[in-house]
């Protein structure tokens, strides 16, 4: 008998705990905006996007800048999970394209230049004899125009840049759109696309800096990753690839299986100790698919990253070094956040066996990335 009313008592406790769950109240979808700033004589706004399912992000029509992107932990606490700044100023200063879209190209082109129906283009050399992530003003430096809309999944961004003909040394006059949706299941859904007027390169990524701790709390050495690909494209020591082709297995790049992102960093280097490498993703049944898993278990934050992307930039945040703070007074030191840019392999326009980033007048280069987020 008095096992009957521990269990009734147990059974209306649980009901009590998931009534309360299914009530949780969020803030409303909704999409409000503000002055940021001004560059180049243009106004610079920020938006916060609120899903009504827990998530907010703030981003910016400079740069593309996705400024904070807020989710609750395991207790419910609502934190930030982005590196950044406070003000558009610290931006124009110095940033490490937190939260940026680079383009034309992101990652590296060696030397510079690269060939295109026989005729060789020169674009600006800015990571010694490199060029990295679109040049001295690329796609993280230009005030976009925007456009704020809520549909069905939830409160999207638009974002259209017109690069000029000629731009950082690219040919041809490149339309492009980025479009941010916080969708209502949780997920920073990024849709690029864009048209050329001549043969050009193409290779846009989104350089979010993720630390799940909440607030950057602390570094990501124990946050812990899988990346779906058995495959890398190995570097020379500038980090341009040397064109092969490399298995993880039995290296340190091997994730295909979650591991913390110390476990093996210290037998990494990048000019600096530490993972700054493009992993060959796996291909899918569908070619868009889950390419990485990234988590932190101290509070429970889940983040899986889907493409229809060929490769994987896994950044460590190796440059970082305590010479900038961010957001609540945060000094960011070395691993403080890592990157994961869905993207075209670097130094592709030089390596015509790797997936080609041409694009041609009349067609449309159409891509899309989704950061997923999950507490577990
Ligand atoms: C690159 C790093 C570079 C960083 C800039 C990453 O995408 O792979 O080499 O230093 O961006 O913050």
């Amino acid at each position: 008998m008095k096992r009957i009313h521990i269990l009734s008592f147990i059974a209306f406790l649980t009901f009590i705990i998931v009534s309360f769950m299914a009530c949780k109240t969020y803030p409303k979808m909704e999409i409000t905006q503000r002055e940021f700033g001004s560059v180049d004589g243009k106004k610079v706004e920020l938006f916060t996007l609120v899903n009504g399912r827990g998530m907010k992000a703030t981003i910016t029509n400079y740069g593309a800048i996705v400024q904070s992107l807020w989710m609750e932990d395991k207790n419910g606490n609502v934190e930030d999970i982005v590196l950044g700044f406070d003000s558009l100023k610290d931006y124009l200063n110095d940033s490490p394209y937190f939260g940026a879209i680079v383009g034309r190209y992101g990652n590296r082109i060696g030397q510079a230049r690269f060939t295109l129906d026989g005729k060789e283009y020169h674009v600006t050399p800015n990571d010694g004899p490199n060029h990295l992530h679109g040049g001295l003003k690329g796609f993280d430096k230009v005030v976009w125009d925007a456009r704020a809309y809520i549909d069905s999944s939830g409160p999207c961004l638009e974002l259209h840049y017109k690069s000029s003909d000629g731009e950082e040394g690219y040919p041809g006059n490149l339309d492009v759109y980025v479009t941010y949706c916080l969708s209502t299941d949780n997920e920073l859904r990024i849709d690029y696309r864009a048209t050329t007027d001549q043969p050009t390169i193409i290779n846009l990524t989104h350089h979010g800096y993720f630390n799940l701790s909440g607030n950057a709390q602390r570094d990501i050495l124990d946050h812990k990753l899988q990346i779906m690909a058995d495959n890398y494209t190995p570097v020379d020591s500038l980090l341009i690839p040397t064109g092969d082709i490399k298995p993880v297995e039995g290296t340190p790049f091997d994730f295909r299986n979650p591991k913390s992102i110390g476990q093996h960093i210290r037998k990494v280097f990048n000019k600096k100790p530490g993972y700054d490498n493009n992993f060959v993703l796996r291909t899918g049944v569908d070619s868009f698919r889950k390419v990485a898993v990234l988590s932190d278990t101290v509070s429970g934050r889940t983040m899986e990253v889907w493409t229809d992307q060929p490769g994987l930039q896994f950044y460590s945040g190796n440059f970082l070094d305590g010479s900038l703070k961010g957001k609540y007074k945060v000094v960011y030191q070395q691993y403080w956040g890592l990157c994961l840019e869905t993207q075209h392999f670097p130094d592709s326009p030089n390596k015509p066996w790797f997936p080609s980033v041409v694009l041609r007048p009349g067609e449309e280069y159409k891509t899309r990335t989704v950061y997923k987020f999950f507490i577990q």
